[in-house]
Parts: C-alpha cells; structure tokens; sequence
C-alpha cells in the first residue's frame, strides 16, 4: 500500500478560510435578521466540543444511531454488496463509520470529506493504522460544495454515508440540493446511508440541546471566541449567552447566541451595536417523521430502499438508493 502524501485541497488555503470567514460573518451580521453558518463553529476547538455533546446523557442522538447501525451494519453490506468504495460526507472523527468499515468486507477506498484538515488529517492517520489493508482517501472540503470527487478516490461503485442527523442542520431547500450533488457525486449505481433525528416529544428535544453540563452552550459560544481570535473581535463571551427551542411547527430546533444586555463590539475593523435580547442565528436541527422525510428525498434521484429504528423510534437510519434521474 502506497501512503498519500496530502490529501487533496478542495477548500482554500488557511488564508483564504479566514478570509471566508470574515466574509460569512461581516455579511451574516450586516443582515436582518442576524445569521451566522453552522460550519464555522467547527475549528478544532469546536469539533472538540461537539465530540463531548455527543457523550451527554441528554444527547440522545449518537448513542441511538449507532446503536442501530451496529444492529443493521450486517445489513447495509449485504445490500451494498463488495467493493464499494464508503464516501463519508462531513467525518469529524469517524466513529461511527468504523462500524461500517468492521461490517464491509473488501471496500476500494475508504473516502472522508471534512471541511477541518487537522481533524481529518489525525483520523485518517488512526484510520490507517487500525485498518492496515484499508485504502484511506481523504478529502478536505466543504461536502455541501461538491460534486466530484478527486481522482485519488477509485472508481468503485459508491457509497455514501451521511450519519449525525448532520442533513437536519440544513433547511428543507439546502438539504434537497444536497442529495442531487451527493447523487451526482455518487453516481448512477451509488447508495446513501443517512440517519435522520426523529420528531419526538419536545421536552427530550430541548433537553438534548441545553445539557445540563453547558458543553452546547460552550460549542455555541466558542464561535465568538473564533470570531475574537481569527477577526480580531473584541466581543465579551460573557455578555451573551446560548440559546436553544423546538419550534414545533417548524419541526426543528432553532439555536442561536443572545446579547445579555445592549451592548457593541469590534469585528474585523467594524463596529457592531447589539440590542439587549438581540439573537444571532447559529443553526437548526430538523426534525423528520417517516413521511416528511420521503418528500424530502423526492425528486433528487433517490428512494428510500430501507429505513431501521430503535425501540423507541428516536432516531431512524435511512438506505436510500440512486434512481433514475429526474430529467
Ligand atoms: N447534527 C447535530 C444535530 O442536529 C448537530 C448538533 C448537535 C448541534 N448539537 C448541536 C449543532 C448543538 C449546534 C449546536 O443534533
């Protein structure tokens, strides 16, 4: 086996992320009303931090998905069937698809996208080691933005896996644009592994959002402390707080950052004032029941082969299945 020596620069160079950065952030408080994207509270510091929310005892989500692909990974190999080549779509540190990987015998490649190099370079190396036959192709970029995939990935046939709930952070619109690019990419025989976070009752939604220990409270202000140390911003971590609800019409949760009091501050050499309550929009995490979900694969050139639950239908995990394109 031959090691890659760098994986393949999709995205920028650190400058250029900072000046992304800047640009998202400038522009996303420049609006009304104010919004910043999700992926940037995803340095090291914050991916850290979301590796902890994921071991909360409120945060269900983790624990019940892999549960269940333990359970069905026999499954998803057998309905793949050999030589696949597994394209991870946003891999953080790839627990979860190392269940797929013991239960996939004779993958072409193991292919993780993620939009962090550090991470993405530390897990392919503990990736290499732990599975010394395993062909590891990483790719560094922004999975929402891609449609290809380097020429260093084999042209196996392709299968995706999308876990986390990670397509419920996206609106409706975003998360259909994401399964027509994530069809291209995997192409006319291609399948999808997705889990998807379950409409339950609110009070367990909103307790898995504001845990007890305040780590979600943490990962969502850690994007004031990148702003202060990446922006130069002279925001006060103390002077606004972590904010999170279940918009039950919406079937999602709704997360944000608050200003305690009014109050301004420098961002990358401009001022910005903030009212006392003012929110600044950070993420959502949609919430899908079986049949909101099949609409919102409809149309971008999947079905829905297979779905797995827990026993309390918390969490569900989604085979879905390249179709003909719709023309
Ligand atoms: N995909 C995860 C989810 O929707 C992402 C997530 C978990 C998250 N906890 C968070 C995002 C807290 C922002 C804040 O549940």
């Amino acid at each position: 086996m031959t090691t890659s020596p760098l994986h393949h620069h999709l995205a920028p160079t650190a400058v250029a992320d900072r000046e992304e950065f800047e640009r998202a952030v400038l522009d996303g408080l420049s609006r009304a009303p104010r919004a910043i994207p999700a992926k940037f509270l995803y340095d090291v510091r914050g991916s850290q931090l979301f590796d902890q929310i994921c071991e909360l005892p409120e945060y269900y989500l983790t624990r019940t998905e892999t549960k269940i692909l333990r359970a069905c990974a026999p499954r998803i190999a057998e309905l793949a069937g050999p030589g696949r080549a597994l394209v991870e779509f946003g891999s953080g540190s790839s627990v979860k698809s190392r269940i797929l990987l013991d239960a996939m015998q004779g993958l072409a490649a193991y292919a993780p996208i993620d939009i962090s190099r550090e991470h993405l370079d530390a897990t392919a190396d503990k990736l290499r080691r732990d599975y010394p036959g395993l062909r590891v192709e990483p790719v560094c970029g922004d999975y929402m933005a891609i449609d290809t995939l380097p020429d260093s990935v084999p042209r196996a046939r392709r299968l995706g896996f999308f876990p986390g709930s990670t397509i419920g952070n996206l609106t409706p619109d975003e998360a259909k644009a994401f399964l027509r690019r994530a069809r291209t990419l995997l192409g006319d025989d291609g399948a999808m592994v997705l889990g998807v976070d379950l409409r339950k009752d609110p009070a367990l939604l909103h307790a898995a959002y504001n845990d007890s220990a305040g780590i979600t409270a943490a990962f969502t202000l850690n994007l004031l402390r990148r702003m202060n140390r990446e922006l130069d911003a002279t925001l006060d971590l103390s002077g606004f707080a972590h904010e999170a609800f279940y918009n039950e019409e919406k079937g999602r949760i709704e997360i944000y950052f608050r200003s305690l009091r009014s109050q301004t501050a420098m961002v990358a050499g401009w001022r910005f004032m903030f009212a006392q309550g003012e929110r600044v929009h950070t993420e959502y995490s949609y919430k899908y029941d079986h049949r909101t979900f099949a609409a919102l694969v409809e149309g971008t050139g999947f079905r829905v082969g297979q779905t797995w639950v827990d026993d309390d239908s918390f969490f569900a995990v989604h085979y879905l299945v390249a179709e003909r394109l719709p023309d």
